[in-house]
């Protein structure tokens, strides 16, 4: 095996960032508060939401968006037939990026919160870094990857039966659900659990994780090295040595 290399990402200072959502917001709405934060505001590079996009005219992101006072744009996915499905995510790819032009500041960073559509290349090769294989694209996904990926993971976490389940972030790549991961959280599910106890335990969790995720990044944490014998960047975290 050839040896690992470890690198890190470029960061801007803001960290520009879109976010993607496509319904109800939560996640979002957790991030945004963040971002107003001491910690964040007082960080070597605070994170700055300054644009939203979502799909969806209906999504309650775009009132908390006007809550906070972040422009929100609605880009409608292309409607058609299953025929011209990839013509379809390609041109809404390039409405994407149209639509991050609008901003006055470089946007450096996407973040999905939700958002319930695949990305193509020629969005991710927008937030590439230069020097790895990586576009600066994180999302979270409810189930503890590589289980459950697609749109309905805790629903089928659930129907499978699983004893432990949980919330993972992570770099997006061409596959769905694929890239490296950033971090995890978990949770127990009690044989009193209800579909409902279930999304409603795994959500608690959603939040901080991505706030956590969001804190990693921007303190600069993260290392990268790559396992020849799978072709995987797999990320590290680095602890302060003081923290134990
Ligand atoms: C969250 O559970 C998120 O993990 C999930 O959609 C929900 C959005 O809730 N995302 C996916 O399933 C992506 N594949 P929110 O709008 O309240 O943040």
């Amino acid at each position: 095996l050839k040896d690992s290399f470890i690198e890190t990402i470029s960061l801007s200072n803001p960290i520009n960032a879109v976010l993607l959502a496509s319904g109800r917001g939560s996640n979002a709405k957790a991030l945004l508060e963040y971002c107003r934060s001491e910690e964040n505001l007082k960080s070597q590079n605070p994170w700055n939401i300054c644009l939203i996009i979502t799909d969806n005219p209906n999504a309650g992101i775009i009132s908390i968006a006007k809550d906070f006072g972040v422009h929100c744009e609605v880009v409608e996915y292309p409607k058609g037939t299953k025929e011209n499905a990839v013509e379809r995510r390609e041109q809404y790819s390039a409405s994407l990026i149209k639509t991050l032009k609008i901003n006055e500041a470089e946007i450096t960073f996407a973040i999905c919160a939700g958002f319930m559509k695949i990305l193509t290349s020629s969005f991710l090769d927008y937030f590439k870094e230069s020097h790895i294989e990586l576009s600066r694209v994180i999302n979270i996904h409810p189930s503890l990857l590589p289980s459950f990926p697609g749109a309905h993971a805790y629903e089928d976490a659930f129907a499978y039966g699983v004893a432990v389940s949980g919330a993972t972030t992570h770099f997006v790549d061409e596959k769905i659900d694929n890239g490296p991961i950033i971090a995890q959280s978990i949770f127990n599910r009690s044989p009193s659990d209800t579909l409902g106890s279930f999304k409603a335990k795994g959500l608690s969790q959603e939040h901080p994780l991505f706030v956590k995720t969001l804190k990693i990044i921007q303190n600069n944490k993260l290392r990268f090295i790559e396992q020849p014998q799978n072709s995987r960047l797999v990320v590290q975290i680095i602890e302060d040595e003081n923290e134990n």
